[in-house]
């Protein structure tokens, strides 16, 4: 990887360009449809729900919102199961309130990304059901990857791969061919050799440009292709979600082929105008991760390193070197994510006690091992790093009100088909799902009329937008400074420069004359001259305590 960015307390890159793509430096609000806002009463969230709710969204100030799969669906993973591209689950509303969406949320100036699942479909897609019904060999087969098996009878799966949801990737059906799903029984997978299955997704690509989104959030984009001959795979590492291997050569992961697919879907978002696409891409080396943000490839892939980072200024520093670094070094621009709906809420994680295996925890969820309150104030420490960050920033919905993980639902409520398929060895992502708390009070804390599809925390009243709203010092309006702040004087500034401000704690300038400094370590650090803009918490004086951060501005 080129030194774009060279080691040291004086570290600097600056603009390559000079005026910049609106999603270059945008704040993107992820909207897990399913629990923001419910406008049916039936205890699940809706379009109509979110349409009620694009003023608040407006508040936040974000640019844009990225909603997760609304399709069709049987929703045996969330939504990631899509039986049909080019409509709305009835329980989430129609295409025409999806339309009126669009248009409503544009006339309020937040653009809509929407997700765009290529690596799978349901086995609900029409698609997959005239393959069950074909024989082998036949053209609906060769959409997906039917195998005969390996035995005397055919009865052991094609090869070792094993799916990320645990257990392996293979299903064998009636006729005695297995088929590929690198997620839940329920996903096949689709065969990216087949040109049907290419034009399929431009022509999905079309339809929702046309409707007027701006673009994609794709699914698993380091998936996709797989090595022609099946081969078995020599690593092993595929049980989780978050640590999918991608070595150079896997069988499964990050084939060098899949490129060729991005290169065409580009050229399409490249017909328009202002479309993007961030590829959802788990690469743990920085320079493989470039080749996905290229400039006639994705636009921005997550960069998931951050989120990995321990509450550390050096392992933190270096991460936001080796993100910069890659991402310039094709002349793209690092995005910044500390949670999702597949990862546990940051909040919860800044919280647990050092050396915590955080799945592990989930499973016993051990309060002894919890400090929330220190969770609270690390996270919006965190947050005033990120926004003071160049590139876009990705937030989940309800982190801007602070809410961790709920880690004690019952059993009998659990929906994410992880909990299944590891044979309960692993609690699954429904702990960051659970519906916003929009009130004080009533059923659901005013996420709908008739309570909500997962149980919300007593503790959620306070921490409810109601109870934030207009409250200085609240999360929920930390959140609407620092993205105003952020708008009026980071939007058109590419440049960082480390400052040293000694051991445990991080600080740097950005061209525009801003500071960011936080503190990691356990000592008050002395801030630095100029306007205080901001703090994520109070000051002791001149400095800033443990786990807190400020912005200042040059005086
Ligand atoms: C990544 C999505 O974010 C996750 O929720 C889903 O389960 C897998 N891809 C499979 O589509």
């Amino acid at each position: 990887m080129g030194e774009v960015l060279p080691r040291g307390p004086q570290s600097y890159f600056r603009p390559v360009i000079d005026s910049f793509p609106w999603w270059r430096n945008a704040v993107v609000y992820q909207v897990y449809v399913r629990s923001f806002a419910d406008g049916n009463a039936d205890g699940v969230g809706d379009i109509a729900g979110l349409i009620s709710r694009l003023p608040y969204i407006a508040s936040l100030g974000v640019d844009a919102i990225w909603i997760n799969p609304w399709y069709v669906s049987p929703l045996l993973d969330g939504g990631y199961d899509v039986a049909d591209y080019r409509d709305i689950h009835p329980m989430y509303g129609s295409l025409e309130e999806a339309k009126r969406l669009i248009d409503e949320a544009g006339a309020a100036s937040i653009r809509v990304l929407v997700d765009l699942v290529p690596n799978h479909t349901s086995w609900d897609h029409a698609w997959f059901k005239a393959a069950l019904d074909a024989d082998p060999g036949s053209l609906e087969r060769s959409r997906y990857h039917f195998l005969p098996g390996k035995g005397k009878h055919g009865q052991l799966p094609p090869n070792n791969w094993k799916s990320v949801f645990g257990g392996p990737a293979w299903t064998r059906v009636p006729d005695g061919e297995w088929y590929l799903h690198m997620f839940d029984v329920s996903q096949p997978d689709l065969n990216w050799d087949n040109p049907d299955v290419r034009e399929e997704f431009i022509d999905i690509l079309r339809f929702w440009l046309d409707l007027g989104v701006s673009g994609f959030r794709v699914d698993v984009a380091h998936a996709l292709v797989k090595e022609a001959d099946y081969p078995d795979a020599t690593e092993d590492d595929t049980d989780s979600v978050l640590s999918t291997p991608t070595g150079e050569g896997h069988p499964l992961w990050d084939r060098p082929e899949l490129h060729d697919v991005v290169r065409e879907w580009r050229a399409v978002l490249d017909d328009y105008q202002e479309k993007m696409m961030v590829a959802e891409a788990w690469i743990p080396k920085w320079e493989r991760l470039a080749k996905y943000v290229r400039p006639d490839e994705y636009h921005q892939a997550f960069d998931f390193h951050l989120l990995k980072a321990s509450w550390n200024p050096e392992a933190v520093r270096a991460t936001i070197e080796g993100s910069v670094a890659a991402a310039t070094s094709v002349g793209s621009i690092p995005t910044w994510v500390l949670s999702n709906h597949d990862v546990i809420r940051h909040v919860t994680r800044y919280g647990l006690a050092p050396h915590v295996e955080e799945r592990a925890w989930l499973l016993s969820g051990d309060e002894d091992r919890l400090d929330l309150d220190l969770g609270l104030r690390r996270a919006r420490a965190a947050t005033l790093l990120l926004l003071g960050l160049p590139g876009s920033v990705y937030l989940y919905q309800g982190e801007e009100l602070g809410l961790h993980e709920v880690h004690d639902l019952p059993e009998g409520v659990i929906d994410d088909p992880v909990w299944e398929r590891s044979g309960h060895a692993e609690k699954g992502r429904d702990g960051c799902r659970v519906p916003i708390p929009w009130k004080r009070e009533g059923p659901s804390f005013g996420f709908g009329d008739n309570g909500s599809w997962l149980p919300q925390p007593e503790i959620w009243s306070e921490l409810s937008v109601e109870s934030q709203d207009g409250v200085e010092g609240s999360t929920l309006e930390l959140y609407r400074a620092a993205i105003r702040i952020r708008a009026e004087r980071l939007r058109d500034d590419e440049s960082l420069e480390w400052i040293d401000v000694g051991p445990g704690a991080l600080a740097f300038r950005r061209g525009s004359g801003v500071t960011c400094l936080i503190n990691y370590g356990d000592q008050l650090v002395p801030r630095p001259e100029g306007v205080l803009l901001l703090a994520s918490g109070p000051l002791q004086g001149d400095s800033v305590p443990a786990n807190t951060a400020m912005w200042m501005a040059d005086a």
